[in-house]
């Protein structure tokens, strides 16, 4: 199988948050997860580089606009390796290939007589930049209470109405457009209202920092219509040389688009009417996550969250369980809260107590009584074969919830083996069977370590680093094939050094 998995290109007027951070990181774990199941993967992230907000920023920055987002660029970047993002391939709108890609696709629409130019008559905030209808203002000034002046300008635009029919009866036809399904409903439910061609320019004069019409110098494209174009061009869109590539992912994998809620609407009306003028086959699923929220339930951002920073909780509790965090404590699709105490609370409850514990009872007392591991015995007690059985089938569960984009079901598989393995270890109490039945210790600490080795291949693409220790404390180097393979009697168990510390922390 072939997976082709991108997250949005980020707006480089801000450094990373919490919104940029977290799809990348629930990408970055489908990715790791369909690499450990042997497909071939190619997961794009990036950077969207032109537009308005961008320009303003350079211009408070004091910057030329290229120096300024080629360091943005970089913060992005040196963020992602500290959250052990593992990307194949970091698109920036700025790249040449892509500006090409995105002329020459303008290009064919305008031949096609799918672009059209008019005159745009409006009243124009100078200082917000937006047009407003005289219904939108509010004694003759803008909802913000800012002036407007009557502006005339020619804009260029997509025949996006021709697309609306073809659009609905595409999103009905196909269940997985568009998920979770309550967000395809949105997307429906938008399309009863007729759809209007979308303006795709910007005139030059007033934004210079975008992709350039190539039949007409005077105007740069629409920030959205050059952003979405990434996710095509970055695996070989219009480039010559690149046309298998662009044949195996784009035409034959076809992409899964990961996404937050607030951007629903230009990916799946705007993009897929694009692909559909241009000819392309559509994105094989669009998936809207949902928001980290505050306390009082506002979407966290910059300037509204808690005191201490989403990010700033790596160096409280560490990038793996942070990432940990991020995944399981939201469904994919829903809204969750975001706190410190929240954080905590997760990793010491299920690192701490119930992995880390189990982690190292069972290596402290093989190798205080085995030295190495006993190996399972040919014939085991119900509840060793309960056990293990429901350990060995985690493989598949784990499996279909990740190809069912539902990573936190995944992880709850997890967890609930982990307890299971607790409350057996307590019953069976290992550390008095070595005085009484060294054979029936034997056979509890080999269970242990079957639960162990298949937990830690099961959340390595979760915690990379914690998971690569656990294998090697436990003396295991195979994968996700190996999983109900028996850990070889004799195998060198080290005694683990605590991988999940509790964390001891309060808010102020
Ligand atoms: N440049 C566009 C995307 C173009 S894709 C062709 C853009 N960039 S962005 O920098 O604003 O991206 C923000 C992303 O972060 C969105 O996916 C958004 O949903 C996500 N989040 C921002 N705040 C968020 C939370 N509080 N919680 C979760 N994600 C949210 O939009």
């Amino acid at each position: 199988m072939k997976f082709y998995l991108t997250t949005p290109i980020y707006y480089v007027n801000d450094t990373p948050h919490i919104g940029h951070a977290y799809t990348t990181v629930v990408a970055d774990v489908l990715a790791r997860y369909h690499r450990l199941f042997g497909h071939e993967v190619k997961f794009l992230t990036g950077v969207d580089e032109h537009g308005q907000k961008v320009q303003s920023a350079t211009v408070k920055h004091g910057l030329e606009p290229q120096a300024y987002v080629d360091s943005m660029a970089e913060n992005f970047k040196a963020i992602w390796k500290e959250l052990n993002i593992q990307y194949d391939f970091f698109i920036r709108t700025t790249d040449p290939f892509h500006k090409k890609a995105v002329q020459d696709c303008l290009q064919q629409l305008y031949d096609q007589g799918e672009i059209y130019s008019k005159d745009y008559e409006g009243l124009y905030c100078v200082s917000e930049e937006i047009f407003y209808t005289e219904k939108d203002l509010v004694n003759g000034k803008t909802p913000l209470g800012n002036e407007v002046v009557p502006l005339k300008e020619k804009s260029y635009f997509f025949r996006m109405g021709n697309y609306q029919q073809r659009l609905i009866d595409t999103i009905q036809k196909n269940p997985n457009l568009i998920r979770p399904e309550h967000r395809k409903n949105e997307i429906l439910g938008f399309l009863r209202q007729p759809l209007h061609d979308l303006c795709i320019s910007r005139p030059k004069a007033r934004l210079s920092w975008g992709v350039e019409f190539p039949f007409d110098p005077d105007h740069v494209t629409y920030v959205w219509f050059d952003a979405l174009l990434n996710y095509a061009s970055a695996v070989g869109l219009k480039q010559k040389g690149k046309e298998s590539e662009f044949q195996k992912w784009w035409h034959e994998a076809g992409a899964v688009h990961l996404i937050g809620k607030d951007i629903l609407t230009p990916h799946a009306v705007y993009w897929p009417t694009m692909l559909m003028a241009i000819g392309l086959p559509l994105p094989k699923t669009i998936f809207a996550h949902g928001w980290w929220l505050t306390e009082s339930g506002e979407k966290m951002s910059k300037s509204k969250g808690p005191v201490v920073k989403p990010l700033d909780m790596k160096a409280v509790v560490g990038v793996d369980p942070l990432r940990y965090f991020l995944t399981r404590d939201i469904a994919l699709g829903n809204d969750a809260a975001f706190s410190p105490d929240l954080v905590v609370t997760r990793v010491n409850a299920e690192l701490a107590n119930n992995l880390g514990n189990l982690l190292s009872r069972t290596t402290n007392l093989v190798e205080k009584n085995f030295g190495k591991a006993p190996g399972l015995p040919a014939t085991l007690s119900a509840e060793s074969k309960e056990l293990l059985d429901r350990t060995y089938e985690l493989g598949s569960k784990v499996k279909a919830a990740i190809l069912d984009m539902a990573p936190q079901t995944a992880l709850q598989e997890i967890v609930d083996v982990l307890s299971h393995t607790n409350r057996y270890i307590g019953d069976r109490a290992p550390w008095k069977q070595v005085k009484d039945d060294l054979n029936a210790a034997g056979e509890t600490l080999s269970v242990c370590l079957e639960v162990l080795k298949v937990a830690g291949i099961l959340l390595s693409p979760v915690m990379p680093d914690k998971c690569r220790s656990i294998m090697e404390t436990i003396g295991f180097n195979g994968g996700f094939d190996d999983l109900s393979k028996p850990l070889p009697a004799g195998t060198v168990v080290k005694k683990a050094e605590p991988l999940f510390p509790r964390v001891d922390w309060k808010s102020e």
